[in-house]
């Protein structure tokens, strides 16, 4: 595309709500010629989500977001119902940073009546958030499998804040070949280092104070792993210290292959420590690279 456009930010962002207008609007930007990027999320937007949108905007040509609270990926006993909904401020956050599309499809346009198919992986969806969450990637690869086909992006980006989620899209896209480009994107923080998420609203004041500790002990796991200590001996070590100062429980803190994220074997060539913790009734997730 013309370098003003990709300059100047597009005049309106237009929300579109149904497969049919979709279909139309992207073949609108599809004409320009350029590289359509795409961002997936399920809304309550913050500067996350936005750094997002602004890459996905330096990569192509056109950006496409989606904001869908998935019901797939939420067990019957998790936050689907409470998850934050704030679709105005989104729409006019999206406006503000540039965006030239927004996908609010309902629920009806994903999973019509009779809709039975679920996608089924392996490799980087084993282990970690699986053993507490078991259909959580299923459901997260089904819809990004589906909102792929609806928007034939040639590139989108995902956030390095849901580590495992980016390794299970990448394989997806490989093992399918999707000829889509994923992009994966640094996390983004708040000054004291909690990651950025939707679910921060969740936590009381305590335990807004609390949480940045989290971040923390994966910087002390990651010194020792550096300084050739015993990483099990660490991990033990952080998950002791992280209740210590009021986390409730600890579903993994764990050292993995950065790439595979299976065990580390003499041939990881980079490792990744992740961790999902609870604080209360929220669950918070963080990774940092080592
Ligand atoms: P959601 O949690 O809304 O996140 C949408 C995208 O924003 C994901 O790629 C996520 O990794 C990224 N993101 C969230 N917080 C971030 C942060 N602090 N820094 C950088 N990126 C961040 O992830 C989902 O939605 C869903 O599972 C979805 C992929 C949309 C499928 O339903």
């Amino acid at each position: 595309m013309m370098m003003a456009d990709a300059l100047k930010p597009p005049e309106i962002v237009t929300p579109v709500r149904t497969l049919a207008a979709l279909r139309e609007k992207i073949a609108d930007l599809r004409a320009g010629g350029g590289k359509i990027g795409f961002v997936p999320t399920m809304g309550a937007l913050h500067e996350g989500h936005l750094a997002l949108v602004r890459e996905a905007r330096r990569l192509s040509d056109k950006v496409v977001v989606s904001i869908f609270v998935n019901p797939l990926q939420f067990a019957p006993t998790e936050d689907l119902d409470r998850y934050p909904r704030t679709e105005a401020a989104d729409i006019a956050l999206l406006q503000e940073v540039g965006c030239d599309l927004v996908y609010l499809p309902t629920r009806e346009i994903l999973y019509p009546q009779g809709f039975v198919s679920r996608i089924e992986l392996g490799g980087p969806a084993l282990g970690l958030e699986t053993e507490f969450r078991p259909q959580f990637f299923s459901g997260v690869a089904t819809v990004v499998m589906k909102l792929f086909n609806q928007v034939r992006p040639d590139i989108a980006v995902f956030g390095e804040k849901d580590y495992q989620q980016l390794a299970v899209i990448r394989a997806m896209a490989r093992d399918f070949d999707m000829d889509i480009t994923v992009v994966g994107h640094p996390t983004v923080r708040e000054a004291d280092g909690l990651a950025l998420s939707s679910r921060n609203s969740y936590l009381s004041a305590e335990e807004r104070v609390i949480a940045p500790k989290l971040q923390q002990a994966l910087l002390r796991v990651r010194e020792a792993a550096l300084a050739g200590e015993d990483t099990r001996r660490a991990i033990d070590d952080a998950g002791i210290d992280l209740i210590e100062t009021g986390f409730d429980k600890i579903d993994y803190i764990a050292l993995r292959d950065a790439d595979s994220l299976s065990e580390i074997t003499p041939d990881t060539k980079a490792s990744r420590i992740l961790a999902a913790v609870w604080l209360g009734k929220t669950r918070l997730i963080d990774n940092i690279a080592v």
